[in-house]
Formats: structure tokens, sequence, C-alpha cells
């Protein structure tokens, strides 16, 4: 390779999407969002996940063109769409209540951006039967929405989008009017559809499980600033904060010492117990280790079966909840959320309990 084609970078994909130092201030006190930072790459399904307030529907109005930042820029393809506004920008946005035009038919409803757009009606009805038939929604395109099931309407607001090709998609929290077990059913078609067509989404929930099964990479947000961004399983299994761990898996973040490092791996004492892990960039010190609810063995009484590490403590309450059994457990290091998901019969209030855990279950976190 030439020096000269070395230095030019391939082209920058259609549904590339970065943010710079974005800041989004109402003007109502503290700024909704900060410091926000991030590069999604064409094809991939992102989600923005986090608390009510934490500027989820913020970042993706600004993306979409409904709200313009305070600073920094916006880049979409590679170019500078900051100052664009939403009709400029190759976005479209699936809304949380569907928004369908209760009087139109479902191939009304389709069709309507694309007439907007000055496509003619013939050409327009057949880009929209195609993306109608893409969504599963083939026979029922005279019906009103009215005549649809919750899904039916789900996948109808999702046609109204795709059918204008747009560069990326966003879904703001599309799933909550819908019932539990429909829930896991449509989140599944979503992420079926896009990998199918290889779609940029971003996507905005609050429900912790709907983000790993829908996403390549989740972005916790923590009170208008970025947690953390990686893939669910790093971020499931390695988060660097209290916030994600406990986020993410409702993990107990513990307070833990650091008696000795050595390379990649760190002599921890927590509790009465001490063990090797793997955790580069350990230091000498006070430190927090996060063991999530389903790490450990329980066993009642104070008999020592295990070699391992374990957390002595007595049970505060405990529960069983069909997939498995819950148990509030208090101990010197304070209150300890377990989950079995093998439990059968929920624990006796005041019952000694040993908590023992695999110290490759343990991870020592930043902050
Ligand atoms: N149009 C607005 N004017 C003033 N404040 C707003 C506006 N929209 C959102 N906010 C505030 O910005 C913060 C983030 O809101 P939002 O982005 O809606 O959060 P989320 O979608 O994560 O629930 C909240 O404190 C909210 O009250
Ligand atoms: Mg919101």
């Amino acid at each position: 390779m030439s020096n000269d084609s070395a230095s030019t970078s391939a082209p920058v994909r259609k549904g590339t999407l970065q943010f710079i130092d974005v800041v989004k201030d109402y003007g109502t006190g503290e700024p909704a969002v900060k410091d926000i930072n991030f590069r999604i790459e064409d094809g991939e399904l992102v989600t923005l996940l986090g608390p009510s307030g934490c500027g989820k529907t913020t970042i993706l109005r600004m993306i979409a063109g409904l709200e313009l930042p305070s600073r920094g820029q916006i880049l979409l393809g590679g170019k500078d769409v900051t100052s664009q506004s939403a009709a400029e920008r190759n976005v479209s946005l699936v809304f949380q209540s569907y928004a369908l035009f209760p009087h139109m038919s479902v191939m009304e409803n389709v069709c309507y951006g694309l007439t907007v757009q000055g496509m003619k009606k013939p050409d327009a009805e057949a880009r929209a039967a195609e993306t109608i038939k893409l969504l599963g929604l083939t026979g029922f395109e005279r019906r009103l929405p009215s005549e649809l099931s919750g899904g039916q309407q789900q996948r109808v607001a999702i046609a109204r989008a795709l059918v204008l090709e747009p560069a990326v998609l966003l879904f703001d929290e599309p799933l909550s009017n819908l019932d539990t077990k429909l829930r896991r059913h449509v989140r599944q078609e979503i992420r079926d559809l896009q990998q199918r067509l290889k779609l940029t989404c971003v996507y905005v929930t609050h429900d912790r499980e709907e983000a790993m099964a829908v996403s390549d990479q989740i972005i916790v947000m923590e009170r208008g600033r970025i947690g953390e961004m990686g893939s669910p399983t790093q971020l499931f299994f390695s988060p660097r904060s209290a916030f994600v761990a406990d986020f993410l898996s409702e993990a107990n973040v513990v307070p833990a010492t650091v008696t000795a490092t050595n390379g990649e791996r760190a002599t921890v004492s927590v509790g009465g117990a001490q063990f090797d892990i793997h955790a580069p960039g350990a230091q000498v010190g006070s430190a927090k280790l996060a063991l999530r609810p389903d790490v450990f063995t329980v066993s009642a009484g104070d008999g020592d079966t295990s070699t391992g590490p374990s957390i002595m403590g007595s049970v505060l309450k405990s529960s069983f909840i069909g997939k498995g059994v819950e148990v509030v457990v208090n101990s010197a290091l304070g209150e300890l959320f377990v989950f079995l998901p093998h439990g059968r019969e929920p624990y006796s209030a005041g019952t000694n309990v040993r908590l023992a855990f695999a110290p490759a279950d343990a991870r020592l976190i930043a902050r």
C-alpha cells in the first residue's frame, strides 16, 4: 500500500453516528446531558440504558434533529449534521406511543412519509407493500390501527419509519405499551429485522434485560452522563463502576482490601476471606468488590463445606418467585442480595447461612 492510500481513511459508512462533547442544557438548571462522546458503527444496534430522567430521550431527539445540542458536534455518515433540521437528516424515530394516524389504514400510514416527500402514490404503495411484507403485515393493508393488536400496531409503526430507508432508525421505549409476554416476542422481532437488514439502530429503554437481549453495545447512562459503554456480556460480567454493576445485575458492592498485587492478579481480602483474582491495574489499598446475586452457594448453619471464600450472615427475608428463590442476608458487609436460580423453597428468617462464591465470580471495580 502506498503512503498516499494509507493516509486516506476508508469512507465512513452511512449509518456511522458520532457524538463529540455534546451538551444539552434546557436552561432549567443542570444540563440534561453533558460530556456525551460515542461512536456507533453502521449496522449496529446500540442501546441507551438508564433510569428515568437520565437523558436517554434527549440524546435520541438530538440524533433525530428534534433538539439541537447546546454545545458539541453530531456526525452522521462522517458528515456534520449538528445544525441540520429533522427533515434534512436521514433518520427516523419510532415513538413510545406508536402515534399511528387512527383514521388511516395500515397502507396509508406506511405510505404517508413517502407521499409527504413527494413520491407518487403508486410508487409509494409499491414501496410500502414491500415494507409491509417485510414486517409480516401482508393481508392487513386495509385495516385501521384500532383493528390491530398491540404487537401489530408496533410493527406498523416500525414499517412507517423503515419505509423511508433511514440511515439510522431510532426506538424510544418501543415496548412500553405491550404486556410482558408480547414484549419478549416483539423485542426479538426487532432484533431479527435489524440483523437481517443490517440496520443501524439506537434503542432506548430502562429495562436491563431488554437492553441485553437486543443490543450489540449498551451505553449505560448515569445522571446525564455516559457511565460505561460495552457489549452486554462485558457490562454484565465485568462492570467497571458500582452504578453499572448494580444497574445491570443488581450486584452487591461490598468494601474490600487489596493486600497485594502480582502482575494482572490481586490478593483481595473481604470479610474474613482472602483470595486471588484476575484484576489488571489493581492497587494495594481499600477497594470495592462486586458480587452478583447469582454467584453464591448458600448453606444453612455454620458447617464449613467449601474451601473457597465465603461470607457468614443471617437471613432477613426470602421468597420463592417461580424462577428461583431470593434471599436477603444480613452480614458484616451489609445487606446482601442472593438469587438461587434452582431454589425451590425460601429460607426462614433468622437462619444462619454461609454464602460461598468462586473467586473468579468476584469483580474488583474502579469506582
Ligand atoms: N423540553 C424539556 N425542557 C426542559 N427540561 C427537559 C425537557 N426534556 C427533558 N428535560 C429534562 O431533562 C432530563 C432528561 O430527560 P429525558 O431525556 O427525557 O430522560 P429519559 O428519557 O432518560 O427519561 C430530565 O431532568 C428532564 O426533566
Ligand atoms: Mg425517555
